[in-house]
């Protein structure tokens, strides 16, 4: 007799991830397509073509087929998933099953999108998850019981914050204010203040680097070159920890009011639940250090960054 197979896939704006029960994480790759415009063919996928951005010659194009968790390229997602999908560890045959998770308010279309996706690639049955479900889920915290939870998912894309209780999602907000978007202030502050172009790679490195939420104990600074905005010349500067803090005061500030905003239209008991559970933070933006001293300091409530914040959402699509 055959056994249906359950692969849980968590497709992002900036990573894919796939659990496979009893296996584990069995891909994490990062969601980026590298072609050949010249023959139109794939030359690279995942973290191979994500080293191709912004050091692409004119005739090839890294891009990424979603943005802020959405397939915005349906072909390109397919050819992606594909060929993450023909991997020795999955077991990938008509059997399969896949639970995907997506983001929160997603339209009908947008839904029908990840389904027809999934069947494209091979999938015998879909069911689709909520990323805060599914986050909660993987960080095993007691979600079927009568009390709530507050999940806050900062993603590249998107940050989904959803208040959970008994299974299901209660209250929750979508915003597009997240790791992508802290980069693109990075990139503006060093333009606008330092005078120095840099790429997206290079803001991810600051950001890692240099990033904070909150004043720390250590004084951190990175070296960065880039493009002299003036003489247009290669140029190297020292960015500390303090400029990089204040091009990202405004971007934190704006998820700090969307959850303020989402406690506001939360049940009064349920609210009760959250100050006794305290705020969860998950996804590769609650990495940034301090974020959660910052919400803490903020919204009043314990705050804690789950265990292995990155595939949190892709073991609960698997379990
Ligand atoms: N140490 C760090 N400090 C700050 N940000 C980080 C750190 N590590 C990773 N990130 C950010 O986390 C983001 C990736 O997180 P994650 O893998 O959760 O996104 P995703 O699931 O692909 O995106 P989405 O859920 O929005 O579709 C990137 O924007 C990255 O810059
Ligand atoms: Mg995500």
């Amino acid at each position: 007799m055959l056994f249906k197979k359950f692969l849980g896939i968590d497709l992002g704006t900036d990573a894919t991830r796939i659990y496979l029960k009893g296996a584990g994480i069995v891909v994490n790759e990062p969601s980026f397509v590298a072609f050949n415009n010249r023959t139109n063919r794939v030359v690279a996928v995942g973290a191979e073509a994500k080293k191709m951005l912004s050091r692409t010659p004119s005739h090839i194009t890294a891009l990424q087929p979603l943005s802020h968790g959405v397939i915005a390229d349906f072909d390109v997602a397919k050819e992606m998933l594909q060929r993450f999908l023909k991997n020795d560890r999955i077991p990938w045959s008509w059997m399969t099953e896949t639970v995907v998770s997506v983001p929160t308010n997603l339209t009908e279309v947008e839904r029908k999108s990840v389904e027809d996706l999934m069947r494209e690639v091979g999938a015998s049955a879909v069911h689709l998850i909520e990323q805060p479900l599914a986050a909660a889920i993987g960080s095993r915290l007691d979600v079927g019981e009568p009390t709530a939870y507050l999940i806050l998912d900062i993603g590249a894309g998107a940050a989904d914050i959803a208040v959970i209780s008994m299974n299901g999602i209660v209250v929750s907000r979508r915003l597009k204010t997240a790791g992508d978007f802290l980069n693109h202030e990075i990139i503006r502050g060093v333009r606008d203040e330092l005078k120095l172009a840099i790429g997206e790679p290079t803001a991810e490195e600051i950001k890692t680097v240099a990033g904070s939420a909150m004043p720390g104990g250590e004084r951190l600074e990175i070296t960065v070159r880039g493009r002299d905005v003036a003489s247009g010349l290669p140029h190297e500067i020292i960015i500390r920890d303090a400029q990089v803090r204040a091009w990202l005061q405004r971007p934190l500030k704006s998820v700090v009011e969307v959850v303020k905003d989402l406690i506001e239209d939360t049940p009064p008991e349920l609210v009760g639940d959250i100050y006794r559970n305290g705020i969860y933070l998950c996804g590769g933006g609650s990495l940034l250090r301090g974020i959660d001293q910052l919400i803490q300091k903020e919204i009043g409530v314990a705050v804690q960054v789950v265990e292995d914040p990155l595939n949190c959402v892709a073991r609960g699509t698997g379990l």
